[in-house]
């Protein structure tokens, strides 16, 4: 990858947080457990509509051409001197999970069009075009399977899996690309792009424990998504003996606790566990619960540790599932991810752009999952990461970085956009 531009631009803080805050206010609601302002905005809902066709104005206003693809993923394109050589692509997510801040995912899109916008303002022509992309379902929060439209963009998954995939009234995501009007008629695999950039915030407290304000992220952990449904017998709790009773409630528990001692036991490297939904039926006090749904989100750096995990849990519902007469349990998986290694020649350029930007650095893995550990797949593909208050919260109303922290981690991702759209 060969770089000869040393050219340096800045974008204008404000613009960028004023578009940051608008944004928010498409799906905000009052969430009672922190008593803040969040934002909940899962994909093709009306708030992500409302928002999709807000972001889209803002494009057109820089002068993109928009299209939409067949996954409802909207491209905007600002033209190169060099029209037919491959753009350079940046851009994230504007769905949100159900209880969101204002900043995952938006960052990456809204930065993506502030630095167009003072690539106007500057007469910029760059070599290669640049396009900012808007990736459909990158949360998973409703249909289930995460980065789902860029997964598709890079064809790792299909549009037929994708379009078949239900939420939980059971509504398709090609019904609601239809009813919505975001079933775009463009090819959904995309072209390898020359170079795919995302910024995004960290999520995390790294950035802030090492008093940095920008992160270079040299890759995603794996992801394993599955759903377990438990199988038990309803009956009475009054009752019902407890040498007779299939408790699919207490199954549940049985597998969070063990998740947890499969973490600390540290046979696993750095895994991870959580379980994040969990319900009962017929969720009443005085029945034995009859069925129980659960998710269990694993996260892992070590492909061979990630599959050892898998296995230990496997084995672990097999055998509390002989454990009761009665009990029985299906598992479905429902994403699944390696760990993805970022491009070393796009790590430097961000780098660079970091140190002649006066802006102190390091290197980091993304613990959460990006668009950007798709598009990897199709072309030199690496990520700015930008610092978070309060440990860097996220996926909370809590979430927060400050105006300054945006700008310096988008004046990167200007400068480092600015020097890829001019390789040849
Ligand atoms: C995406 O937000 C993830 O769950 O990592
Ligand atoms: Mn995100
Ligand atoms: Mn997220």
């Amino acid at each position: 990858m060969s770089n000869t531009n040393t050219a340096k631009i800045t974008v204008n803080g404000d613009r960028l947080w004023q578009s940051l805050m608008e944004l928010a206010e498409i799906g905000a609601y009052n969430d009672e457990g922190t008593g803040l302002r969040g934002v909940n905005r899962p994909v093709l809902t009306d708030a992500d509509v409302a928002s999709r066709r807000r972001v889209i104005a803002w494009m057109e206003q820089v002068g993109l051409a928009v299209r939409i693809d067949r996954m409802g993923n909207i491209y905007g394109r600002r033209e190169g001197a060099d029209s037919t050589a491959a753009p350079v692509l940046t851009g994230s997510h504007i769905d949100s999970v159900a209880t969101a801040g204002a900043f995952d995912g938006c960052l990456g899109v809204l930065g993506g069009i502030e630095v167009v916008r003072t690539l106007n303002e500057h007469g910029i022509t760059t070599r290669r075009p640049i396009e900012v992309g808007i990736f459909t379902e990158e949360e998973g929060g409703r249909f289930g399977t995460d980065m789902l439209g860029s997964a598709v963009a890079a064809s790792r998954l299909t549009l037929e899996y994708a379009h078949a995939l239900t939420d939980r009234d059971g509504l398709t995501l090609g019904g609601e690309l239809a009813r919505t009007g975001f079933d775009g008629t463009v090819e959904a695999r995309l072209a390898p792009p020359h170079a795919y950039v995302e910024c995004h915030i960290e999520q995390g407290p790294v950035l802030a424990e090492n008093d940095v304000a920008v992160g270079v992220v040299t890759g995603v952990q794996g992801i394993s998504w599955q759903e377990i449904t438990i199988h038990g017998r309803a009956a009475h709790a009054g009752t019902t003996p407890t040498h007779l009773r299939a408790d699919a409630g207490l199954a549940a528990a049985r597998i969070i606790v063990h998740l947890r001692a499969l973490v600390d036991s540290g046979d696993y490297g750095e895994l991870r566990a959580t379980v994040g939904h969990l319900v009962v039926h017929p969720d009443l006090t005085n029945i034995v619960p009859a069925h129980a749904e659960l998710t269990v989100d694993l996260r892992n750096p070590d492909d061979t540790q990630m599959a050892r995990a898998e296995e230990a849990l496997a084995a672990f519902l097999h055998d509390l599932e002989d454990s009761q007469p009665g009990l029985s349990l299906t598992c479905r998986q429902m994403a699944k991810t390696t760990y993805v290694p970022f491009d070393e020649g796009v790590q430097k350029v961000i780098a660079q752009a970091a140190d002649d930007h006066g802006l102190k650095h390091i290197s980091l893995l993304s613990g959460a999952g990006h668009d950007a550990q798709e598009i990897a797949a199709l072309c030199p593909t690496a990520m700015i990461f930008v610092r978070g208050e309060y440990d860097g919260i996220s996926h909370s109303p809590r979430e927060y970085s400050t105006p300054q922290a945006c700008r310096q981690g988008v004046d990167v991702l200007a400068t480092t956009l600015l020097r890829l759209a001019d390789q040849d």
